[in-house]
């Protein structure tokens, strides 16, 4: 029997919208090419619903989410909402609740893709980052007293448990692993540990001892580096080809996916996954909401798509995935540029001509 998977959408805001529809696109031709069922319900969560009615996500959505194989989110973000809500609200608040505990970065320069490092090509900049997703600074842990004195103190934590810690880089590692045995070329290089372990002596200590034990113990055969992560921004841009599979924690992993965001041609073309192996995981193109490009057919959807590609293959839907990546290089060939408003062609155009090649 045909496979079939529930999809929930979160369009969002600005021009969220705009780049789901092109994604929706090729998610439905690849499921008539390879023969696997596809439904989507939709979920009007973002700025929007928020001013109407003052509610991001309620639980009750949480529970929602559970239900489906899979969220697809285009982007959240409006100029009248205070920064911080949505933010927390709804994305924050789905990673958490569904503990997506991974956050998958895909660094990847495709042919015919204009890269800001001078001398870089596909073959130099080809790399995933494994970012942790639930923990870290991002936890929440701290507080602030004395408010609006002279003597006001704020303290924001990075939390870590082993537990947090292991399955995160047993994710990394398997991934390491995986990689290795699809390609040679990756099998050259190393998994990379980044931190900061020689200021933060706890944080930093407990993950490279997990890393060191794991590795040793579990992946005696895959080779080990480690950076600290001021380091690894200079690398990320001076000697991109070193790295692989990179692992680092939340906030690290945050800044240095919009560095590799931009090595690999910018925010129109660079997805994201908030992924729990065992559950529901989400996936997003990692542009904003860009309202000022809203509703002019401008947008890139490229990310989205991308995004679509990657959930095929979380959901075990590989050839779909390959099907997708292969119709994405074809069709940046024939796009002027990956920004916004300069592609030479429109958002719909984009998503009708990877729609096409995928069938
Ligand atoms: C990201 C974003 C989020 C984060 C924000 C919007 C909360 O920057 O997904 O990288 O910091 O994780
Ligand atoms: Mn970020």
């Amino acid at each position: 029997m045909a496979k079939s998977y529930h999809i929930a959408l979160i369009p969002g805001d600005g021009t969220g919208p705009e780049v789901v529809r092109e994604g929706g696109k090729v998610l439905n031709a690849a499921s008539l090419k390879f023969g696997f069922k596809l439904d989507f319900t939709e979920f009007d969560f973002g700025a929007e619903r928020y001013l109407r009615t003052g509610e991001t996500l309620p639980d009750s959505a949480i529970d929602d989410f559970r239900k489906f194989s899979s969220i697809f989110l285009g982007a959240i973000g409006h100029p009248d909402v205070k920064p911080g809500i949505l933010e927390t609200g709804i994305l924050l608040k789905t990673r958490f609740a569904l503990d997506q505990y991974i956050n998958l970065r895909p660094v990847k320069l495709y042919p015919n893709v204009e890269t800001p490092l001078k001398d870089k090509d596909p073959e130099h900049i080809d790399f995933i980052v494994i970012r942790e997703n639930t923990g870290g600074i991002y936890t929440g842990h701290g507080g602030a007293t004395r408010v609006g004195t002279a003597d006001e103190i704020a303290t924001q934590v990075m939390v870590y448990d082993r537990r947090t810690v292991d399955r995160c880089l047993e994710y990394a590692f398997e991934l390491k692993k995986k990689r290795n045995a699809k390609d040679p070329k990756y099998a050259e290089k190393p998994i990379t540990l980044i931190h900061k372990r020689n200021v933060l002596t706890h944080c930093g200590d407990l993950w490279y001892r997990a890393f060191e034990d794991m590795g040793a113990r579990q992946y005696p055969e895959l080779r080990r580096d480690y950076n600290h992560v001021d380091a690894a921004n200079m690398w990320f841009v001076k000697n991109p080809e070193w790295f692989d599979v990179a692992v680092t924690e939340n906030l690290f992993g945050d800044i240095i996916t919009d560095l590799g965001a931009m090595i690999q041609g910018g925010l129109g073309v660079a997805s994201g996954g908030n992924i729990n192996p065992e559950g529901v995981s989400m996936f997003e193109p990692m542009g904003g909401s860009a309202p000022k490009y809203t509703g002019k057919n401008v947008i890139n959807p490229m990310a989205a798509i991308g995004a679509a590609m990657m959930m095929l293959d979380t959901l075990g839907e590989t050839r779909a995935a390959q099907a997708i990546e292969t119709a994405m290089v074809s069709v940046m060939q024939k796009m002027k540029s990956q920004a916004a408003g300069q592609m030479g062609m429109g958002t719909t155009e984009v998503g009708d001509l990877v729609a096409k090649l995928v069938s």
